[in-house]
């Protein structure tokens, strides 16, 4: 069936919003499509230059205004959708919800899309009379796209993941918390740096007395001191499992998505009829500002040569880049400074690990905006449109 091009965009200025509408840009999406712009604070202001026929900003909780709209794009956040989507769709709307917000990635009339890695999925849905789409996390969405190759081959019998995810995972006032407090503990010691007599211990001392001495004001988004520190806990205590020997039992609810939403971008798991593969590990905020990485332990299913797997990789979609294991090419390539603003989602320091010849590391980094965010809204409105 062919979908209409009048697309409602709603959170377009913050973070995530301002991500896809420069990648829009750059795609020349816009040409595609009749832009209405929406707006939860400023309804009835200017609309932004890019816009076609609209002049003004229309508000984003007018159910009537939304429900003309054949696709609606939202990166406003869990409380717009929670407030929102339950209203459109009683009011009878059927139009394509796509949205960055996890609030209804687990439904099951909604398909979280990742199209590089889940087209079919999409597709079945699609033809099926889907239309909620939602992005996945973050952290799963840059992990398929860098090792989805081999979940796709049906090699994986179990992976870990130790991730060190950036700043902007919690949101723009994070990142500007981060920063700040590396400022403050660089003014903390900068008489002492630019003495290069100084000792180092009492630079130390100094730093980790600041950090602690940090006041409520400046770990405000954090709980805690983030800039030269690590924070060993993302998002909710789900308080799943009854005693501490259960799985599940003491998991972030971020670590809790690794799993649950790794099968749901696969189309694997109870409501496919399959079993699931089991992901498990620790997710750490770490002093990034963009860019997620993760430390990536497989258990496969047999025996595949390192050179099988990284070919295997390689080809696997246009933005997967194999790094080479060897130091110079990975403090130069797997890092989230150099990743950061790009699409290329790199996979190095794939190895053999001790435990055994099924047994493959590999460590991958992702921009959380793009590919973690972004990049998969404006990919599905693509699809819709050439339905
Ligand atoms: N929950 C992720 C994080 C970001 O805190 O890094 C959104 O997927």
């Amino acid at each position: 069936m062919k979908v209409g091009n009048l697309v409602g965009l709603v959170g377009w200025r913050g973070m995530v919003g301002s991500v896809l509408m420069d990648r829009m840009q750059t795609e020349g999406d816009f040409a595609l499509i009749e832009p209405v712009f929406f707006s939860t604070s400023n309804a009835g202001g200017a609309a932004p230059l890019w816009t076609k026929n609209e002049t003004t900003l229309k508000d984003a909780f007018d159910i009537d205004a939304l429900k003309k709209c054949d696709i609606i794009i939202s990166a406003q956040g869990g409380d717009y959708t929670t407030e929102v989507f339950p209203k459109l769709r009683a009011a009878g709307w059927t139009g394509h919800w796509i949205d960055a917000a996890s609030t209804l990635r687990m439904n099951n009339d909604a398909v979280i899309i990742l199209d590089p890695v889940n087209l079919p999925v999409i597709k079945a849905a699609l033809s099926k009379g889907g239309n909620n789409w939602i992005g996945g996390n973050c952290t799963v969405s840059c992990m398929l796209m860098g090792v989805g190759a081999l979940y796709k081959a049906g090699l994986v019998e179990w992976m870990s993941t130790q991730t060190y995810q950036a700043a902007s995972g919690g949101g723009a006032q994070h990142m500007r918390e981060l920063l700040t407090q590396f400022g403050t503990l660089n003014a903390e010691v900068r008489a002492l740096l630019d003495d290069p007599k100084s000792a180092i211990l009492e630079i130390d001392r100094k730093v980790i007395a600041k950090q602690r001495a940090l006041s409520t004001a400046e770990t405000t988004n954090f709980g805690v001191p983030l800039g030269g520190s690590l924070i060993p806990w993302i998002d909710k205590d789900l308080g799943l499992g009854k005693q501490s020997d259960e799985a599940g039992w003491g998991m972030s609810r971020e670590e809790w998505k690794g799993m649950a939403e790794t099968n749901k971008i696969l189309g694997q798991g109870a409501a496919f009829g399959s079993v699931e593969t089991p992901v498990d590990g620790f997710c750490v905020r770490i002093g990034a500002m963009r860019c997620h990485s993760q430390a990536l332990t497989f258990k496969l299913k047999k025996d595949v040569p390192s050179a099988d797997i990284e070919s295997m990789i390689a080809a696997d979609n246009a933005w997967v880049k194999v790094v080479p294991n060897t130091r110079e090419a990975t403090i130069k390539d797997l890092t989230p400074v150099a990743v950061t603003g790009t699409m290329t989602i790199p996979v190095g320091r794939i190895r053999k690990l001790a435990m055994g010849p099924e047994y493959v590391g590999a460590f991958t980094v992702g921009d959380q905006l793009l590919w973690g965010a972004a990049e998969p809204l404006r990919r599905m409105l693509r699809i819709l449109l050439q339905a």
